[in-house]
């Protein structure tokens, strides 16, 4: 296995309580006319502001080829808004003031005079708020086949700048969206291009699950709380499943998906991020860094998933035409852009297992497919059976095990399942005695209202106040590569001939189950 890079240490706070507000900065969108922007950073920008979240001398400048005005790019940018199923409704006053603040510049990223024209627009900007230097953050929402080219011109042309500390004002940020390499050596040539430019302490790379408070909730319920955590082990969990179902298919994205498969898409970044939070210790504070340094000693544990020349024990599949919600929808080989002979799974279920004192033993269950019954993304731990049967063997043998399931979405909550007496009912063992399984629920929404910040509006504070907490640091992204990178090159080397399907609408293949057999349990 490669050994990922060392870090430098960034000491840098989590905000805690109530949201800080932006610093003073001008955010550049490289791929600002994108469907990600559309769809995800404009409308966290408007709720940042409608929050009164940005300064009064924010500005947003966005970059794309297209031919535009600050006009027409405000105009495109208004339309997408209204088209965003994340903005309930537009006030026009908090649109005026943004609007007022969004500018354009148009330009091929990879040449030089679209790098001169930026500094001209910016210097424009920059200039009327009568600072010199002005705190600067570049969001990269563009392919991965266009970052280092983008990354190399920021640099030369002296648009953003390496600061030596994470305290040095003003500040230049770089947020980089996924995929961070699309394998260990290609995300490891991209932290040595970025790092050759740029401090660690400079670089956000977004995996937007951990914009998601009930992501984040995890560790607050795992270390806010004393009666869980000593229970959070190998001597009382019996294994742990993590699910992240989507109903979806692939959205028009099938030229991205081909290339990606889920593993790359889902397991590298969003389960591996579950796991981590499920799995790691107590930080010895809530910075940046101790947080992060946990995550990465869970990654450290991980047993490889190929040993030797052995096949993984990991399960793909591809889904067939369906019904979802009532609709029919077509085989993943029948979506735009994907070969009708495509071996690209698009779901996989996988054992791993965390060697160290606590998780020993405890098998960790990850799935992840497109196009399942329904979406759900949740972390289940299931706790051991009692070690002597009081209430006759039928009884227990019905008894479904104790289980405590943290739900990322939707109806973010969590949820404990344990036994009671079920009232007045008699068992023919143990007369007077049946037992039945109940919930105890927590819903987000129920106690807090249906107001959760959607997760990149989390995440664009964060960039804009300088917390890394929730990014994912170089060294973890290149850990994570080197869990799945194995099972990619296994599979790269002895293609299979055909993948099990399953139905869309369906809870995946009948392979997945097999994997749980050995540990007489099921997926929930
Ligand atoms: C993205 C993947 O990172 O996450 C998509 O590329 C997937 O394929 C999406 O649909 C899931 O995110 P969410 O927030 O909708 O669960």
């Amino acid at each position: 296995m490669k050994t990922p890079q060392a870090v430098p240490l960034i000491r840098a706070p989590r905000r805690r309580g109530s949201r800080d507000k932006a610093d003073p900065c001008t955010m550049v969108i490289f791929g600002g006319a994108g469907d990600l922007t559309k769809r995800k950073l404009i409308p966290a920008i408007y709720y940042l502001a409608e929050q009164k979240l940005l300064p009064d001398n924010f500005a947003l400048l966005g970059v794309a080829r297209d031919q535009n005005t600050d006009d027409s790019y405000r105009a495109m940018m208004r339309e997408a808004m209204s088209r965003s199923d994340e903005i309930h409704k537009v006030n026009d006053d908090v649109w005026q003031w943004l609007c007022q603040r969004t500018f354009y510049a148009g330009g091929d990223f990879t040449r030089d005079d679209a790098y001169a024209n930026i500094k001209t627009r910016l210097n424009e900007i920059e200039s009327k708020s009568g600072e010199e230097d002005r705190n600067r953050l570049f969001y990269l929402a563009i392919p991965p086949s266009v970052f280092e080219t983008t990354l190399t011109h920021l640099c030369a042309s002296g648009l953003a700048r390496r600061t030596h500390s994470y305290e040095e004002r003003p500040w230049n940020r770089i947020v980089i969206e996924k995929p961070f390499g699309t394998s260990l050596d290609s995300a490891m040539a991209l932290n040595r291009l970025v790092l050759d430019e740029f401090g660690e302490h400079q670089i956000y790379r977004i995996d937007h699950y951990l914009g998601k408070e009930s992501v984040q909730n995890i560790l607050v319920f795992r270390f806010a709380n004393s009666i869980f955590e000593p229970l959070w082990n190998r001597h009382y969990v019996s294994h742990v499943q993590i699910t992240a179902a989507e109903s979806v298919g692939v959205e028009g994205r099938g030229k991205y998906y081909e290339e990606a498969g889920v593993l790359r898409d889902m397991f590298q970044n969003h389960l591996l991020q579950l796991l981590t939070l499920a799995a790691m210790e107590p930080p010895s504070s809530f910075t940046a860094d101790a947080v992060r340094d946990e995550k990465v000693k869970v990654l450290h544990s991980v047993r490889p998933l190929v040993q030797g020349d052995c096949e993984p024990a990991v399960v793909r599949a591809q889904y067939d035409g369906g019904t979802v919600d009532g609709k029919s929808v077509p085989a993943y080989t029948s979506e735009p852009d994907v070969p009708a002979n495509s071996l690209t799974p698009t779901f996989a279920a996988m054992r791993v297992d965390i060697n160290n004192w606590r998780w020993k033993g405890v098998p960790f269950y990850l799935r992840s497919g497109k196009r399942m019954a329904r979406r759900i993304s949740e972390i289940a731990i299931q706790f051991r059976s009692p070690p002597l049967l009081l209430f006759g063997q039928k009884a227990v043998e019905e008894m479904s095990p104790s289980v405590l399931t943290m739900r990322v979405q939707p109806d973010e909550g969590i949820s404990l399942r344990f036994q009671v007496k079920t009232p007045g009912a008699m068992h023919e063992l143990t007369p007077g005695l049946e037992i039945t399984p109940v919930d105890m629920d927590f819903t987000y929404g129920e106690a807090f209202g249906n107001d959760a910040h959607p997760a990149y509006e989390t995440l664009l504070l964060d960039c804009m106040i300088g917390d890394p907490t929730l990014f994912t640091r170089s060294d973890e992204v290149e850990m994570a590569w080197s869990i799945i990178d194995p099972v990619l090159d296994y599979w790269g080397k002895h293609p299979a001939r055909s993948l099990p399907r399953y139905p869309a609408g369906s809870w995946g293949p009948e392979e997945a189950n097999k994997l749980l057999l050995g540990d007489h349990t099921r997926w929930r």
